[in-house]
């Protein structure tokens, strides 16, 4: 018997597939009781939700650059189209959330947020004018005399304080707006490398971002794109012959945060990334491209790992420290139009 209704349902998607078309009314929701019952089991799930006292050890922060309520429902409803339904009766796994929360990321001073001043609001609680990085609305854009003493701590930085293992990773460069306001205090997101600092910004004492990623707070796990940034103008990039790092003052900033830490590696290609023992490696830094990493359909899965395997490998080496983690994880290129902000 049970077999049979599987067999009768796999042969309903197979005719809505061949239908072409998404024209036909599923028959259960011209039925107001459907509805009615669905409402029930909502509530009686809301009802029933006991609150969670317990205090969290581990805390992993997803953002999806660019994902916003519509991109969700586009989402949703591609994943019930890609079954052979409607496809807004789909349901993802974030749906299922028992709690869903919505929160103002806006910048002081001006209506259109970007990245580096959304990413304060979110990571430092504060938030900030546009452009800026890990810095209060004191301080203004490209001001580096503005900067000094305006600093605000990110989550980042209070998880390590507080004696946890901390990690970045994204699949934009680690220096991008999103993963910075982790680790940088900076008057302009732009300031890549020393090579992006303006000359008033250098012996105003301000440091760029990849210096500062190195610098400022111990990040044990950073996952993501922006090689170029951590290496002097005259070395040639690993991967591609045409490519240089972008750094003026002949500093290999890989070497400088390999030579500080105990059990330290460095990766740039999935098979020395997956050699990685993570028994053994209590930092890891693996920069997979120049700048940002690829698409994920464009991706090269013989040299550079996906957001899930940086993921995985984060975690593993994170989880060792028995007071627990905090890890960011972005991935940028979910809607290309708005990855710009
Ligand atoms: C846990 O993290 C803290 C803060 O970084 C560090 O001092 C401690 O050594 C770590 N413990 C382990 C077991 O890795």
């Amino acid at each position: 018997m049970a077999t049979q209704q599987t067999l009768l349902i796999i042969g309903i998607f197979v005719l809505a597939g061949f239908d072409g078309c998404f024209s036909v009314i599923p028959e259960e929701e011209q039925n107001p009781n459907f509805w009615y019952v669905k409402g029930k089991e909502a509530l009686h799930t809301s009802l029933s939700m006991k609150p969670n006292l317990h205090r969290a050890k581990n805390l992993i922060l997803f953002l999806g650059d660019g994902m916003g309520i519509s991109t969700v429902t586009a989402a949703r409803i591609m994943k019930g189209q890609m079954e052979g339904k409607t496809g807004e009766e789909s349901v993802l796994a974030m749906d299922t959330f028992p709690h869903l929360a919505l929160s103002k990321t806006y910048n002081v001073d001006q209506q259109m947020p970007d990245s580096a001043a959304t990413a304060t609001a979110y990571l430092c609680g504060v938030k900030a004018n546009y452009g800026t990085l890990g810095l209060s609305a004191t301080a203004r854009r490209k001001d580096c005399s503005s900067a000094k003493g305006n600093e605000v701590k990110s989550i980042l930085h209070q998880a390590k304080m507080a004696g946890k293992s901390v990690g970045i990773v994204s699949t934009a460069r680690v220096q991008h707006a999103s993963p910075a306001a982790s680790y940088s205090h900076t008057p302009e997101r732009d300031w890549y490398s020393d090579k992006e600092l303006p000359s008033e910004a250098i012996t105003g004492g301000c440091k760029d971002i990849a210096y500062q990623l190195v610098h400022n707070t111990d990040i044990n796990v950073i996952l993501g794109g922006g090689r170029q940034y951590m290496f002097p103008k005259e070395t040639v990039d690993p991967e591609y012959s045409t490519v240089t790092g972008s750094r003026q003052d002949k500093t290999n900033l890989v070497d400088v945060w390999l030579r500080s830490r105990n059990n330290a590696k460095y990766v740039w290609n999935k098979k020395d990334f997956d050699a990685i023992n993570e028994d053994n490696t209590d930092y890891l830094m693996g920069l997979f491209e120049p700048k940002d990493t690829r698409y994920e359909l464009e991706r090269d899965p013989s040299m550079d790992p996906s957001l899930t395997e940086m993921v995985e490998k984060a975690i593993k080496i994170l989880r060792k420290n028995s007071t627990g983690f905090y890890l960011f994880v972005e991935d940028k290129l979910i809607s290309c139009l708005v990855s710009i902000a």
